[in-house]
């Protein structure tokens, strides 16, 4: 046994045995190793091929989402302009039925250049309340779309220290007939001509045109009422109220009036007073285009 040892073939064999063992050993892990990469590999390219289509899905989605997106848009944009197409019909429909319901008498340009029809008469038609009279039992009358703006107008310049009163308001197309009579009666037909409308061609027609006079001085219009404070309160106040004066110092119509004020709305009277112009020097188409909104 001891020899057997010593004897090379024993190391030659066995070397070999192992040899052979390792080599099996190596092979057979290299072939494991190999399966297990293709596994791998294989799961890989199955995952990749998971990711390209969620990928793909994704931007097919965010495609649909944009596309969805646009549309949401442009039908807001659309409804947009749908409402605001509505809006301004409707208020065009609001103006024209103000217009409707507007007598375009209001701001026509009497005083010689148009006709007042004797029928005509305003509508609706208010007495004023006497503590703003100057005769408390006068029986004064003003259309009713005016009222509002008179009072205010009246309650601003009296808390400013320039207190007014009315001593004439509306006056019927046979009441001016009958003042103009008797002025032409007493003063002759020339002279009252230069202070007095014929009928029909009157603003005090169409109850929209006050005379005022100062509580120191109520009896009667004279022309020192220009130099009063109340006059400078309303050459720098009335337009607020759509007050404006008709018959300026040098007008072609009549003599100079400063008590005699007139209401063509806010919008109109607070354009003449920022252009320096009167009523009359204004073309009556140009005034028309007031006429809807003269009570707003
Ligand atoms: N005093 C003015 C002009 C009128 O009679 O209407
Ligand atoms: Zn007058």
């Amino acid at each position: 046994m001891h020899t057997f040892f010593k004897h090379h073939s024993f190391w030659l064999h066995s070397a070999l045995a192992i040899s052979t063992l390792a080599l099996g050993a190596g092979a057979f892990f290299l072939w494991r190793g190999h399966t297990d990469l293709v596994a791998i590999r294989a799961e890989l390219g199955s995952r990749e091929q998971s990711i390209t289509e969620l990928q793909e899905k994704l931007s097919s989605t965010e495609e649909e989402r944009n596309r969805l997106q646009n549309l949401l848009q442009q039908a807001a944009a659309e409804n947009e302009a749908f409402g605001k197409r509505v809006e301004t019909l409707a208020s065009s429909v609001s103006l024209l039925d103000k217009l409707s319901k507007t007598d375009r008498e209001l701001l026509q340009k009497y005083s010689s250049v148009y006709f007042l029809s004797e029928n005509f008469i305003p509508d609706p038609l208010v007495p004023i309340d006497a503590d703003l009279l100057a005769r408390k039992d006068a029986n004064a009358m003003i259309h009713g779309g005016v009222m509002p703006f008179l009072r205010s107008m009246m309650q601003a310049a009296k808390a400013d220290g320039a207190p007014l009163l009315i001593l004439s308001a509306y006056r019927s197309f046979s009441e001016q007939s009958a003042v103009k009579s008797g002025y032409k009666v007493t003063y002759g037909a020339g002279t009252a001509n230069k202070f007095s409308a014929d009928q029909g061609y009157s603003e005090h027609q169409l109850g929209s045109t006050i005379d005022f006079v100062t509580p120191e001085k109520p009896a009667s219009l004279v022309p020192s009422f220009g130099e009063t404070s109340q006059y400078d309160w309303l050459v720098k106040n009335a337009h607020k109220y759509g007050f404006v004066l008709s018959y300026p110092k040098g007008n072609t119509f009549f003599q100079y009036e400063p008590w005699h004020w007139r209401f063509v709305g806010v919008d109109l009277a607070t354009r003449l007073h920022a252009e320096n112009k009167y009523f009359y020097d204004l073309d009556q188409r140009e005034i028309n285009a007031y006429l809807a909104r003269i009570f707003d």
